[in-house]
């Protein structure tokens, strides 16, 4: 044992359990606190849940990929704020299971797109952006006005995100198929769109 140092850089096996001990410990003083801290788990004023019909939008918009290109996480820099409105906030995404922030700009920061456009502008823009963009590089999404909602995966969906806190009351998850058969998925992505960042402005 002259040299523990050599010891553990030759075995593999400890090296390993060093290293995962290390990464462990890195991990807990980073996170542990944020499952603490009230500003990250308070909604902030306002905030309310999505809506059956917006529910199902965060959904397509998760099945289109649309994270790939659009950030949900406006940081706290000029430019961003002079460009998008107020950073964003923990609270604002308390109730988003999985959260959509995303790490890649193709296209502009999504999260205060709510009101910014209306939704004819949305539907134009969702079927061929070119329409409104002549330059714009972003894919159309034309069967969204072809495929219809029939709801029947709402409610469960609901009641699984109120067993992790979301308060949906039962009122909320027995209207939820109502609240979307028959609607088009394009609706409910507009409906969703239009929900993004309006709880704080
Ligand atoms: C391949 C990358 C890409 C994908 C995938 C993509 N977008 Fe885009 N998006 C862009 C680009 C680039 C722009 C800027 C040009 C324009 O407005 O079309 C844009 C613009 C937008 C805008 C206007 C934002 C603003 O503030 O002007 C909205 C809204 C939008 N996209 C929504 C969506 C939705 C919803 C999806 C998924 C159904 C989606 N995008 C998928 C690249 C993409």
């Amino acid at each position: 044992m002259k040299n523990v140092h050599e010891l553990v850089e030759k075995n593999v096996g400890l090296l390993t359990v060093f290293i995962l001990i290390a990464i462990s410990l890195g991990a807990m003083v980073e996170i542990t606190p944020l499952m603490f801290q009230q500003q990250t788990m308070t909604p902030v004023k306002g905030l309310k849940p999505y809506t059956a019909l917006q529910l199902e939008g965060r959904d397509i918009y998760i099945r289109e990929g649309c994270v790939g290109c659009h950030s949900q996480m406006i940081r706290p820099f000029r430019a961003e704020t002079e460009r998008y409105g107020h950073y964003s906030v923990a609270g604002e995404s308390v109730w988003d299971h999985p959260f959509l922030w995303g790490s890649k700009r193709t296209g502009p920061d999504l999260a205060r797109v709510g009101g910014r456009y209306s939704d004819d502008w949305h539907r134009v823009h969702l079927m061929n952006p070119r329409n409104v963009v002549p330059e714009s590089n972003m894919p159309g999404f034309p069967w969204l006005m072809e495929n219809t909602l029939d709801g029947k995966l709402t409610a469960k969906k609901m009641e699984a995100l109120r067993s992790l806190g979301v308060p949906y009351t039962d009122e909320d998850i027995a209207g939820a198929q109502a609240a979307v058969k028959g609607k088009k998925e394009m609706e409910a992505l507009i409906a969703y769109l239009q929900s993004l960042g309006t709880a704080l402005k």
